[in-house]
């Protein structure tokens, strides 16, 4: 039996294995509302076995979202694509999980195909119009990026209301895990992150004034979500930048989340402009998670670059991670998950196809049957 396909449980909600689909913002959404692309986006990796998965980053408000195609939950209209997408992954075995995001000063960008960047005045799309952006500091992300409003102790307050408006909806559609978005330079990332955080108030300076706001959203969103339900937080581990945000303030992060009934660390990293130093190779977030989850005694999720069933099995045997996250591999092959199982030889005896959907396994199976007769007679 292996870690990685055995069922796991998190406060009251148990998921059939720990692989996971890391949030993908697929910058296809209408007015922040979600489409059949995106039923059948995430359904496939329902069929194909994961146990958890996340729908992309949802922007909490209309100013939270990167682009004007990011999904969002800052009203009612926008409960109802996600609403069958939870029925879907739920009538298919896995677990709904939704990501509440804020950009900060990343929003406001074309997609990525479309340009990526800022959305200029000069090079906007009809209807697609620029919005004022939010900080720590009044800092643009990089030259020519838009100059984010330092927000005040309103503005904060706004984002606070703006999450756990957000963190209602997603309840109301029946999502079980809720992760708040933490990493990659947005907005709550943004104060952590003493290269964005300038402030020279209880918000800025030392880690527990950086901390202080992300920690006040954490509060809120886990004060609401129900006690029976998890919730995630995805960091990033450390800027990866001389003079950044290190893994040891991580770990003092993840000990404060953990105080305030966080389940699961998401240990992600970089997002900050400036030169990275941190190389890219297979598994490179991975020993940040083994830190945090020791030193802060807290589950933790891996990602970036598990791509084999063997290396992500790995992981969990040794203690690094309770989960494992995939993004681009569960792109590459959606049914990821099921062959992993069988690759780990985990599948059930005689039909290794008995868990996917019968609509397949009927098929595969005789196809198996047929193909072990005709290698043997060639044999
Ligand atoms: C198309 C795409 C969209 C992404 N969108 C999000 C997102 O919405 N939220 C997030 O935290 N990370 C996002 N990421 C990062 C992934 O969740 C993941 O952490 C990263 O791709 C590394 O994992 P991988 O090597 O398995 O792709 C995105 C990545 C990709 C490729």
């Amino acid at each position: 039996m292996s870690r990685l396909f055995e069922r796991v449980k998190v406060r009251d909600v148990e998921m059939r294995n720990r692989t996971v689909v890391s949030p993908m913002c697929m910058y296809s959404a209408v007015d922040g509302k979600l489409t059949d692309f995106h039923l059948a986006h995430l359904g496939r990796f329902a069929m194909g076995g994961a146990g958890l998965i996340f729908v992309e980053a949802t922007g909490v408000s209309e100013e939270g979202r990167i682009t004007h195609g990011d999904s969002g939950l800052w009203n009612d209209e926008q409960m109802e694509p996600l609403k069958r997408i939870v029925a879907l992954l739920k009538s298919m075995g896995a677990t709904p999980g939704i990501q509440l995001a804020h950009a900060g000063r990343k929003a406001s960008c074309h997609r990525p195909w479309e340009g990526d960047g800022p959305i200029l005045e000069s090079d906007k799309k009809p209807g697609e119009d620029p919005w004022q952006t939010y900080s720590s500091s009044a800092i643009p992300w990089a030259d020519g990026w838009h100059t984010p409003k330092a927000m005040d102790e309103k503005d904060m307050e706004k984002v606070r209301n703006d999450f756990l408006a957000a963190a209602k909806r997603a309840l109301a559609c029946g999502f079980e895990v809720v992760e708040m978005h933490n990493a990659h330079g947005y907005l709550l990332q943004s104060y952590l992150s003493p290269i964005a955080n300038q402030r020279n108030d209880q918000y800025g300076g030392s880690l527990e004034n950086r901390m202080r706001f992300p920690l006040s959203v954490a509060k809120v969103l886990r004060d609401f979500w129900p006690k029976e339900k998890p919730m995630f937080v995805r960091i990033s581990s450390v800027d990866g930048i001389e003079g950044g945000f290190t893994i040891e303030e991580a770990v003092t992060y993840a000990k404060e989340l953990k105080k305030l009934g966080v389940d699961v660390i998401d240990c992600s990293s970089g997002g900050q402009p400036g030169k990275m130093n941190l190389r890219s190779a297979l598994g490179y977030q991975v020993p940040f998670s083994r830190e945090i989850k020791h030193g802060a005694d807290i589950k933790t999720m891996a990602v970036g670059f598990i791509i084999d069933a063997h290396q992500a099995n790995k992981i969990v045997e040794e203690e690094s991670a309770d989960f494992i996250a995939l993004a681009r591999e569960a792109l590459n092959d959606p049914q990821w998950f099921f062959h992993a199982e069988q690759e780990l030889g985990q599948a059930p005896e005689g039909n290794p196809y008995e868990e996917w959907p019968v609509q397949s396994a009927f098929w595969l199976e005789k196809r198996k049957k047929t193909l072990d007769r005709l290698t043997a007679a060639v044999n």
